[in-house]
């Protein structure tokens, strides 16, 4: 700690992303470890009506700075507020406020990002892969530059089981991605975003991935460093134990998740059976939390998972997980019956979430998990449930309701008439597995067989019942 508290001695540092979880815990231990820092000049946005200024004093008003206002409140003077945006060009800084930095700073951390994983790829490109360009461009000037420090993430190479470290080759030219964003419509970069992010998941970790490129291309002949942590969750013990500001992705869902599932433990007396403490319980909870939320994306592909060697799962636990993951509830699918599976009905989930009484991260799950069966298997020949099974490797009963629902879909029954309101899912799931047993092609070993297609003989015959039925009408009339 010595040389780190000597390194930081009397240097000036700029630092992006202050208001952020990292940023914030960054700030107070520069403050209280390093007391003969020198100036923070913290680079932050108006938001919310507030200004800089004010949002510093905001920042420094947590109990997370409780020590230095009790045993150095002078320390907070030290931070500066520039006003800009990262995602404009020049940070938006004003030329006063950049020829500071380029004169009187020699340590750079660059900690702001949108950490979406949904953004937009516009609006992500130009924050995290720009907005890195437009620091490099700034450090690059700085005459007494000790150290820039990119705080990049681990799932920028999450295609990769194992990470070293090193940058691996681009998934795309960092260049023609800025270009691209500034110059495409935002509309046209979302239909082609699936295919521009490749084998990355979602528009964040594309975007941090070619930011490490744009560090490692302008900062070649400069002291840099690329800091990848993976998942950060609250404070150890400095401050305080505990601290954390934000429910962002892995948190939010940990800190939701995992005090639902200690209480729930607790309840069964797992503290008693086994002697371990409460907190034991709590962190081997959000132990098994973090790993989930590494594997989910591989539950969108059950073969993959069984594949996969990163995580060894027992096949009686890969079973059910995959099978918890997939169930679903009748009140939440009888719902999205007859609805077309689009992202406007996606939106509208509150909806079903508040007339279902199921939490509506279950009912995107459940939205999901209905699309992405459907989509593999709604065009496949062969029977309905067995592509399923083979395709997300369901059990026999979980794998019939969803070839009910994808049936169901396939022949468009109008589910939603009003005159059908009173029918539940399993009443439709009776209706599906008789008319797919009796009315559909069956399996006569053709390739052409197909359960999900109406045999043409009974939709024939069909037609003569209603002649039938409408004579018999028109007689009684
Ligand atoms: N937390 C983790 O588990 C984790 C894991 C791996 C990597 N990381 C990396 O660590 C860094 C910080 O993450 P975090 O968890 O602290 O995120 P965070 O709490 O969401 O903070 C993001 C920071 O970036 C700033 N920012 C966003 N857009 C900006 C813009 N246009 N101009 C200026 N500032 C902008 C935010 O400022 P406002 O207050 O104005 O919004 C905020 O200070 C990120 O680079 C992230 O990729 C985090």
């Amino acid at each position: 700690m010595s040389g780190v508290i000597e390194f930081f001695g009397g240097q000036n540092i700029f630092v992006t992303g202050a208001s952020g979880f990292l940023g914030k815990v960054l700030l107070e231990m520069l403050l209280r470890s390093c007391p003969d820092v020198g100036k923070i000049f913290v680079l932050l946005r108006p938001k919310k009506g507030k200004e800089p200024s004010e949002r510093v004093k905001n920042i420094t008003s947590l109990p997370l700075f409780d020590i230095i206002r009790r045993e150095n409140p002078e320390a907070v003077k030290k931070i500066v507020p520039l006003a800009g945006d990262c995602a404009q060009l020049g940070l938006g800084l004003s030329a006063t406020d950049r020829q500071i930095l380029e004169e009187t700073v020699s340590i750079v951390i660059h900690a702001a990002a949108t950490v979406r994983f949904d953004d937009p790829l516009k609006s992500a490109v130009l924050m995290n892969t720009r907005g890195t360009r437009e620091i490099m461009m700034i450090v690059r000037n700085m005459k007494k530059l000790k150290v820039f420090v990119h705080v990049s993430t681990t799932y920028c190479n999450c295609d990769r089981p194992v990470v070293h470290e090193v940058v691996y080759p681009p998934h795309a030219d960092w260049k023609e991605m800025i270009s691209i964003a500034e110059h495409v419509d935002e509309h046209t970069l979302n239909v082609l975003t699936p295919k521009i992010l490749c084998k990355l998941p979602n528009t964040y970790t594309f975007t941090k991935s070619l930011a490490e490129h744009v560090v490692k291309d302008l900062g070649e002949d400069l002291p840099v460093v690329i800091f990848r942590p993976s998942i950060v969750i609250s404070t150890l013990s400095e401050p305080f134990p505990g601290w954390i500001d934000n429910f962002n992705g892995p948190v939010g869902l940990m800190i939701a998740g995992a005090s639902e599932a200690v209480t729930a433990l607790h309840q069964r007396g797992v503290t008693q059976q086994t002697g371990a403490t409460l907190e034991l319980v709590a962190s081997d909870v959000l132990d098994h939390y973090r790993t989930y939320s590494l594997l989910e994306r591989l539950l969108h592909n059950p073969p993959k998972l069984a594949e996969q060697l990163a995580f060894q799962i027992e096949p009686q636990t890969r079973r059910l997980l995959i099978e918890k993951y997939y169930e679903f509830d009748d009140a939440v699918i009888r719902e999205l019956l007859g609805k077309k599976l689009s992202s406007r009905h996606r939106k509208d989930l509150d909806e079903v979430s508040e007339k279902t009484c199921v939490l509506l991260k279950s009912c995107r799950r459940q939205f999901d998990n209905v699309k992405r069966v459907f989509k593999v298997v709604e065009d496949m020949q062969g029977s309905v449930v067995q592509n399923i099974k083979n395709n997300f490797l369901l059990p026999e009963e979980l794998a019939r309701r969803y070839g009910a629902v994808v049936f169901i879909a396939c022949i468009k029954f109008e589910t939603s008439k009003k005159k059908l309101q009173y029918l539940t899912f399993p009443d439709f799931y009776h209706c599906a597995q008789s008319i797919m047993a009796s009315w559909t092609y069956v399996d006569n070993g053709s390739p052409e067989y197909d359960d999900t297609e109406l045999d043409r003989e009974f939709l024939l015959d069909l037609r003569e019942l209603r002649v039938l039925l409408d004579k018999e009408k028109e007689h009684k009339q």
